[in-house]
């Protein structure tokens, strides 16, 4: 009898265990549709993400503190201009600015780039040291960067190659986040997993580009 009434005791939630589970699903719930709306807000809303395709809208996520200096380390020794394809809060631009890069965000997200302007301004950055400028980085020339920061999404990566292999000068380097391109072959890489960043140099891609346009050649030379 006794072992039956410690087992109903064992088993039965007690109200405290009520309560903390109730408090934790709606910390789920209201969470979910915070970022639901916010997710909606921002890629439907906001004027700027109107205009860009829906197969190339990319929500933000913050690079990590791990990711953030992994891109650091790739861009040892580099200088110049450097850009962030969407800047987010800016992070990527500040930590570049703060080692003597003259560094770009492109942003759609008003609050955001407020965000990005607000600290550069608490670190006492000047405009040409670290920039946050609201536009389509699809819409932009990008041809004036040797340095590119890239934290975006699998499906944008593909039509991202062919925008940066016709506009990027030749000694420039593109640093990726998370998410390799599918065609390119990286120079060298830093970190693992989900904090994996990828260093491809367009000097090294147009000899790859340029080699595999001659065999196609050769290959159509031999079928004649
Ligand atoms: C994954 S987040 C990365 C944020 C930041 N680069 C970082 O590493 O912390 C991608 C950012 O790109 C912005 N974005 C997406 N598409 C854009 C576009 N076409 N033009 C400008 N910004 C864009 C989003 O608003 C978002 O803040």
């Amino acid at each position: 009898m006794e072992d039956t009434i410690d087992m109903i005791l064992l088993h039965k939630p007690t109200e405290c265990s009520y309560q903390v589970s109730n408090s934790h699903r709606l910390t789920w719930i209201v969470t979910g549709i915070a970022s639901g709306v916010y997710g909606l807000w921002a890629l439907f809303v906001l004027p700027g993400f109107r205009t860009v395709p829906w197969k190339l809208k990319v929500p933000f996520l913050p690079s990590s503190k791990v990711q953030t200096e992994n891109i650091m380390k790739l861009l040892r020794g580099r200088k110049g201009c450097l850009v962030d394809l969407g800047s987010g809060d800016g992070r990527l631009v500040l930590a570049a600015a703060s080692v003597g890069f003259q560094s770009t965000g492109y942003e759609l997200n008003p609050i955001l780039l407020s965000c990005a302007r607000a600290q550069a301004w608490l670190k006492g950055l000047s405009s040409t040291q670290a920039s946050f400028v609201k536009e389509d980085f699809w819409k932009a020339n990008l041809s004036s960067y040797n340095n590119v920061t890239v934290f975006l999404a699998p499906n944008v990566m593909e039509t991202l190659e062919d925008k940066l292999s016709t506009e990027l000068p030749y000694d420039a380097r593109v640093i990726v986040c998370r998410f390799p391109f599918p065609h390119w072959l990286p120079t060298c890489s830093e970190g693992c997993g989900m904090d994996q960043v990828w260093a491809y140099d367009m000097q090294s891609l147009r000899k790859q580009i340029l080699s595999k346009n001659h065999h196609i050649w050769l290959l159509s030379l031999c079928k004649k």
